[in-house]
């Protein structure tokens, strides 16, 4: 072992729920720090198919998302020798410290949750209690590694101020178990917006797919969404935020292309939205096409994938065991 690898780094955890094609918003908002934070910390990353339960899922459709979302893992440049790659359900530890940690949680912590209260109002089924305890597997997932930080979007910092609560309320009540995660916003990574309503967040699950712009999309139905995407009155291509049609094809330009705001707003001056609209639907289908090969040519190899995969789930495992181990201990649970 070299010098280096004994110097331990600091360790993150994050996931993604398998329930759609993973879209360029994963990749501008997740993926593509994810693939950075590689360099500087002990990656965790997950698929989060326990929690994709919460909503009525197809079993066969929940397989498919799931091996479709580690290779697109993969092919945004996680690197399963660098990071551990698993399957939230292969590790049963993530379910049996949620019992313990539920044990810990009151009603009105988990009915202040703002997703959950989303969630439940726009449910046709009715309200299940996976759905409420949601927030309390998602601290199970992060403490069991005993994270030191947790990469997530605005939308999850609820549910990881939870995760912190939990911690230390375990900590104090046994004694020092948990890592108390802190929430890591990344400097870089842009938020990208639906191309037919620019002020929602793009979403995988949106009903109009010309919303969306998937990794799994071809370089003429990029082309053709971008080219139909909403924009603003007016013709200048100015990244102001209030034209957010505008702004938003901007960023997209930016992510693909790597150029900076004020360059493509000189490189378009005097220019309209045809003529950007093109050169964005070009960028991006050049920046989306070697990762959708990639993808491809992975998915295309099951076994390699499932050998990832169990790999990937052996490491977590080890990891999950010795800090489950030594909750149930504190918490008075008999071992022989
Ligand atoms: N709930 C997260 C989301 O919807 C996914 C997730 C599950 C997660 N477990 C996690 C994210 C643990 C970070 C850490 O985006």
């Amino acid at each position: 072992m070299t010098e280096n690898e004994n110097i331990k780094k600091p360790v993150i955890l994050s996931g993604i729920t398998p329930t759609g094609i993973l879209t360029i918003g994963h990749l501008a908002g997740a993926l593509k720090n994810w693939s950075q934070m590689q360099n500087d910390f002990d990656c965790y990353y997950m698929i989060a198919d326990l929690h994709a339960i919460t909503a009525r899922q197809k079993p066969a459709d929940l397989r498919l998302r799931t091996l479709d979302t580690a290779a697109m893992f993969i092919a945004c440049g996680i690197d399963p020798e660098r990071s551990v790659l698993f399957i939230q359900s292969h590790v049963p530890e993530h379910t049996q410290l949620t019992w313990v940690l539920s044990c810990l949680t009151g009603m009105g912590e988990c009915s202040r949750m703002t997703q959950f209260k989303d969630k439940s109002q726009k449910s046709e089924e009715s309200v299940n209690v996976g759905l409420f305890s949601y927030p309390v597997l998602m601290a199970s997932d992060i403490l069991l590694y005993q994270a030191d930080a947790v990469p997530v979007g605005e939308d999850q910092k609820q549910h990881l101020e939870l995760s912190r609560d939990l911690a230390n309320r375990f900590n104090n009540l046994y004694s020092p178990t948990f890592k108390v995660p802190e929430p890591y916003i990344p400097k870089i990574g842009a938020r990208i917006m639906s191309l037919q309503d620019p002020s929602k967040k793009m979403s995988k699950s949106d009903d109009n797919q010309s919303s969306v712009i998937y990794l799994t999309d071809t370089d003429e139905v990029i082309k053709n969404k971008i080219k139909r995407a909403v924009t603003d009155s007016g013709s200048d291509i100015k990244a102001n935020p209030e034209k957010q049609g505008i702004y938003n094809l901007i960023t997209l330009y930016h992510l693909s292309t790597g150029k900076s705001f004020e360059e493509i707003e000189i490189e378009f001056e005097g220019k309209g939205y045809g003529e950007f609209k093109a050169a964005v639907g070009n960028a991006v289908a050049g920046f989306i096409r070697p990762l959708r090969e990639k993808y491809e040519q992975l998915r295309h190899d099951d076994k390699l994938l499932k050998e990832i995969l169990m790999t990937g789930a052996e490491k977590a495992g080890r990891t999950a065991a010795k800090t489950l181990s030594k909750v149930y201990k504190k918490t008075g649970f008999l071992s022989f």
